[in-house]
């Protein structure tokens, strides 16, 4: 993939995340989400790619806009799959909490994993713990393999975990273990991406989250050099019936970085919505805004911060308010 392209992906989610920050803290997250995705579907429509969503905002029937299957860009060369969440973290952004992001992830045709809407158990971890952890693993073990390639104690590690009850169990573990615990209420991508990104103050993301959030936080981790070891969690019949519709056979599989990223010709963009642990959020003056986005391609492992002022005025009116 070219790559000047990365910069035109940065646009895309600077974009979204601009159009749903005006909604920030209204506890309208539909509305967030709707103005994210027209502007994200917009600035798609300028970038020179052929894009297919694979990873996008549900069936063809559910949403009227980056639907899976869905044709997005200026319809030329390159040929490129795409997984996309406007707002990752909708709930985030209707109650002003942190860790809301509008996020990209391209790569060539084939690339991603068709994650189908359904949860995912996940582990993910920075690039010194890379080949040393194991989904199925005791806690206990993770946690000092990473403690120990990061020459920290347990007691300093930082494990961000969704406040769910399903995780009860490991929330229990990783305590009793001495680590120490970011419960999140939403938003679980960032927080797996800042787990390979020195200075975040993360080190590990543990539990069961969205899949198709899976498959873009291994995205970033591809380029970050980090790993995430996955595997699908179906609630019911109809979930394992969905993965089977997408090509995923063996629902039990352990899924690895392989698995859920085919190819290293990836590239990833995700601007704040709210701040974060990755990203600062959008900030608003006059008829301006600024915006603070991660950019990165796996194939150089290069990770550019874009801090960017923009002119609202000047720009199309998914911009506006
Ligand atoms: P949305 O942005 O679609 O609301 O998803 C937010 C999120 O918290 C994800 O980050 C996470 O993977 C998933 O939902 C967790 O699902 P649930 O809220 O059902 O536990």
């Amino acid at each position: 993939m070219i790559r000047e392209l990365a910069m035109e992906f940065a646009r895309v989610t600077e974009a979204a995340a601009i159009a749903s920050a005006r909604w920030m803290g209204r506890g309208e997250k539909e509305k967030a989400d709707d103005a994210a995705v027209v502007a994200m579907r917009s600035v798609f429509s300028t970038v020179q790619i052929d894009g297919t969503v694979v990873i996008g905002e549900g069936e063809m029937d559910e949403a009227p806009m980056l639907y899976i299957g869905e044709r997005v860009g200026a319809g030329v060369d390159p040929k490129v799959d795409i997984a996309v969440d406007p707002v990752e973290g909708t709930n985030n952004v209707s109650r002003g909490l942190n860790n809301a992001i509008a996020v990209v992830a391209v790569t060539d045709t084939g690339g991603f994993l068709h994650a189908p809407d359904m949860y995912m158990d996940k582990i993910a971890v920075g690039p010194k713990a890379k080949g040393k952890i194991h989904l199925d693993a005791p806690v206990i073990s993770n946690l000092k393999v990473v403690a120990e390639v990061n020459d920290k104690d347990i007691e300093d590690l930082t494990v961000v975990i969704l406040n769910r009850p399903r995780h009860e169990k490991i929330i229990k573990e990783v305590r009793a273990a001495g680590a120490r615990i970011k419960l999140i209420q939403d938003g679980d991508v960032a927080p797996a991406v800042a787990a390979a990104m020195a200075g975040t103050g993360v080190d590990m993301l543990l539990g069961i989250g969205g899949a198709p959030e899976g498959v873009l936080a291994a995205a970033a981790l591809k380029c970050l050099g980090g790993e995430m070891q996955a595997r699908l969690w179906p609630e019911d019949d109809e979930d394992i019936k969905r993965a089977q519709k997408l090509g995923i056979g063996d629902i039990n599989r352990l899924l690895t970085m392989d698995d859920l990223v085919k190819t290293d010709d990836v590239v990833f963009a995700a601007t704040g919505i709210t701040d974060g642990d990755l990203v600062q959020g959008v900030r608003f003056f006059g008829n301006g805004a600024r915006t603070h986005t991660v950019v990165m391609r796996a194939v150089t492992g290069t990770v550019r911060f874009i801090d960017a002022i923009h002119k609202l005025d000047k720009k199309p009116f998914t911009y506006r308010r």
